[in-house]
C-alpha cells in the first residue's frame, strides 16, 4: 500500500467510503433490531423503541448510499477530467463536518427519543420526514457540504475536459442536490406536506440516484472490461431519456391516496408503468458488455457486484415496483409489507450493490493495480461467499415480506374492507408472523455476508506483493 500513489480525489473518495462502510454495518445492526421487535414487541421497549431502531435503519442506509456515491466521484473526477481536483481543501472539510453532524444527528435520535413536536424538536432533534429525519440544522449542514461537493466537481470539469459521462453527472448532480431542498419546506397540511417530500425520496431514487449510477455503471464497465466510452456513453444517453421520461411523472403512483387530485391516478399508473424499461435497458447493456468481453474482468468482485447491480436493479425496482405500482393493485397493497419487500431489494439491489462495486475498483488501486482474478490469493472465497450471502439474505428477505405482503392485502384490505379488525386480523395470521420470522432468519444471512464483506474489504490483495500485472488491457478511450 505504501508504494501507491493515490490522487487527491481518490484519497478523499477512501475517507468516504469508509464511513460508508461502517453505517452499512449500522443500518444492518439496527435493521436486526427493527426486525426482532416485530417478533418480540417489548424487545428493547423503553430503551430503543421500535420507532428509534427504524428510523436510524433507514436513515442510515440514504446517509451511507450517499456517502457511497460521493465517494466514487470523487475516486473517478481527476482520471475523468484529466486535471488535478479544483478546492480539494475544502472537500475535505465538507467531508469532515458531514461526518461529525451525521454523528451528531444519530446520538440525538439514540438519546432523545420521546418529547413534544414543536418548533424546537423540528430544528434540533428530529424534522420527522421518513428517510431525511435529521433535524434543520443539520440539513442545512449538509446542503452547505453538498455545495461544496458540487463545487469541486464543476470546476475540476470545467478546468479539465468534458466527456459525456462527466456531463450527465455534473447536470444530474444539480438535480439531485436541489431536490433536497423539498425536503426542508415546512408546511402543517400533512398532504402537502407529503407531496413535497415525495419530490425528494421518489425523484431522487427514480430519476437522479438511478442516472448518478448510470454514470457510475459506465465509468465501471470501461474500468473493469475495457468496454469502449463510445459505446457506454451512447447507453447512458438512451438510459437517461428512458429513466427521465418515465420516472418524473412517474412520481404520480405516490399521489394515489393522500389527498392529491384524482388525475394522478392516471398519470402516476401510466408513466411509473413504463420505469421499468430503461432498467431493462441496463440489463441488456451490462449483459452485451460482458458477453462481448468474455467476462475478461481485471476485477472479478467489482464486475460481479455491477452485474449483481444490473439485476438487482431491474428486479428490485423494476419488477417488483411493476407489481404494485397500478392504482387498481396499489389499492391493496399500499402501506404492506408489500412495500417492505420492493424498498428491500430496490435499495440494496439498485444501490447498495454499485457502491460495493466501486469501492472494490477501488480498493485495486489501493492495493496496487494487482489482478483481482482467480489468482487472489485465498482464491477469493471471500468476496464470493460475501456476494453469494448478502444477495441471498436480501433476496430471502424480500420473498418472506412479500408472502406476509399478500397476506395483509387478501386479510387486511380485501376480505377486511381495511378496517381495525381486519388490521388486527392479518397482524396475527400465521402467514403473516411465518414471513416474519423467515425475514428474521435471512436478515442473519445478510448480517453474515455483511461480517465477510468488511473482512475481504479489508484483507482482498494484502498478502500478495504488489506489481502483478491486470489481465486485460484497463486502459479506457478518450472522447
Ligand atoms: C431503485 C429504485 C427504487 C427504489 C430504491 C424504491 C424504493 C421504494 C421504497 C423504499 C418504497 C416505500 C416508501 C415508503 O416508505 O412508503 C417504495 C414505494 C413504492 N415504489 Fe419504489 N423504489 C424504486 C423504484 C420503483 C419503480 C421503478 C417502481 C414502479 C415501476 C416503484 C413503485 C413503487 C410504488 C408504487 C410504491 C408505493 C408503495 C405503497 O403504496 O406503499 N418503485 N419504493
Ligand atoms: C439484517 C438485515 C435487515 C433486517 C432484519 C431489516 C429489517 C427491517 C425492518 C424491521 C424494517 C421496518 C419495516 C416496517 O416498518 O414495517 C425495515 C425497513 C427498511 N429497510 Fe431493512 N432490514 C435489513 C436490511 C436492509 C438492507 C440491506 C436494506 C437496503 C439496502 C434495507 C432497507 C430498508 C428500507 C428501504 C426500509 C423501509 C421500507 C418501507 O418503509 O417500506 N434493509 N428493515
Ligand atoms: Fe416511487
Amino acid at each position: 500500500m505504501s508504494t501507491v500513489q493515490l490522487n487527491g480525489g481518490q484519497q478523499l473518495a477512501m475517507k468516504y467510503y469508509t464511513v460508508a462502510i461502517a453505517l452499512f454495518v449500522a443500518q444492518i445492526l439496527f435493521g436486526l433490531l427493527s426486525g426482532m421487535q416485530y417478533l418480540i414487541p417489548d424487545f428493547l421497549q423503553g430503551v430503543l423503541d421500535f420507532n428509534v431502531t427504524r428510523t436510524v435503519h433507514i436513515n442510515a442506509m440514504v446517509i451511507w448510499l450517499l456517502y457511497g456515491f460521493i465517494g466514487s466521484v470523487y475516486w473517478l473526477l481527476e482520471e475523468e477530467s484529466q486535471t488535478e481536483i479544483v478546492g480539494l481543501k475544502l472537500g475535505n472539510l465538507a467531508f469532515w463536518l458531514f461526518t461529525v453532524a451525521v454523528a451528531i444527528v444519530v446520538v440525538v435520535f439514540l438519546f432523545i427519543q420521546m418529547g413534544p413536536g414543536d418548533d424546537f424538536t423540528r430544528w434540533f432533534v428530529n424534522e420527522g420526514r421518513e428517510y431525511i429525519e435529521a433535524p434543520r440544522w443539520a440539513d442545512i449542514g449538509i446542503v452547505v457540504c453538498v455545495l461544496i461537493f458540487f463545487y469541486n466537481v464543476a470546476a475540476t470539469f470545467i478546468k479539465g475536459k468534458w466527456s459525456g459521462i462527466s456531463g450527465v453527472l455534473t447536470f444530474d448532480l444539480v438535480a439531485l442536490a436541489g431536490l433536497y431542498l423539498a425536503g426542508m419546506f415546512y408546511t402543517t397540511n400533512i398532504s402537502v406536506d407529503q407531496y413535497w417530500w415525495w419530490w425528494v425520496i421518489h425523484l431522487w431514487v427514480e430519476a437522479t440516484w438511478e442516472v448518478l449510477v448510470g454514470c457510475l455503471m459506465a465509468w465501471g464497465l470501461m474500468k473493469t472490461l475495457g468496454v469502449s466510452r463510445k459505446i457506454v456513453t451512447t447507453w447512458l444517453y438512451i438510459e437517461v431519456a428512458l429513466m427521465f421520461g418515465s420516472g418524473i411523472l412517474g412520481l404520480g403512483h405516490h399521489y394515489f391516496w393522500i389527498g392529491t387530485p384524482e388525475y394522478w391516478l392516471t398519470i402516476g399508473g401510466f408513466f411509473s408503468a413504463l420505469e421499468p424499461i430503461p432498467l431493462v435497458a441496463m440489463v441488456v447493456h451490462a449483459v452485451y458488455d460482458s458477453g462481448v468481453k468474455h467476462m475478461k474482468a481485471n476485477n472479478n468482485p467489482a464486475l460481479a457486484w455491477l452485474i449483481a447491480h444490473a439485476f438487482g436493479n431491474f428486479f428490485g425496482a423494476g419488477v417488483w415496483g411493476f407489481m404494485h405500482t397500478l392504482p387498481q393493485i396499489n389499492l391493496y397493497t399500499h402501506g404492506t409489507q408489500w412495500s417492505a419487500s420492493h424498498g428491500h431489494l430496490a435499495f440494496f439491489g439498485a444501490y447498495a450493490t454499485i457502491v460495493i462495486a466501486m469501492i472494490y475498483i477501488a480498493l485495486r488501486e489501493v492495493r496496487g493495480q494487482q489482478s483481482f482474478g482467480a489468482d487472489l490469493p485465498d482464491g477469493g472465497w471471500k468476496w464470493k461467499w460475501a456476494l453469494g450471502l448478502l444477495n441471498l439474505g436480501v433476496v430471502g428477505m424480500t420473498v418472506a415480506l412479500l408472502i406476509s405482503g399478500y397476506e395483509q392485502s387478501f386479510i387486511e384490505r380485501a376480505v377486511g374492507g381495511s378496517t381495525w379488525l381486519g388490521y388486527f386480523t392479518a397482524q396475527i395470521h400465521p402467514w403473516f408472523v411465518q414471513g416474519m420470522w423467515w425475514r428474521m432468519f435471512f436478515g442473519f444471512v445478510t448480517s453474515a455476508g455483511i461480517i465477510l464483506l468488511v473482512w475481504d474489504l479489508l484483507t482482498i490483495g494484502k498478502s500478495r506483493k504488489s506489481g502483478v500485472e491486470a489481465a486485460p488491457n484497463t486502459q479506457t478511450a478518450s472522447t
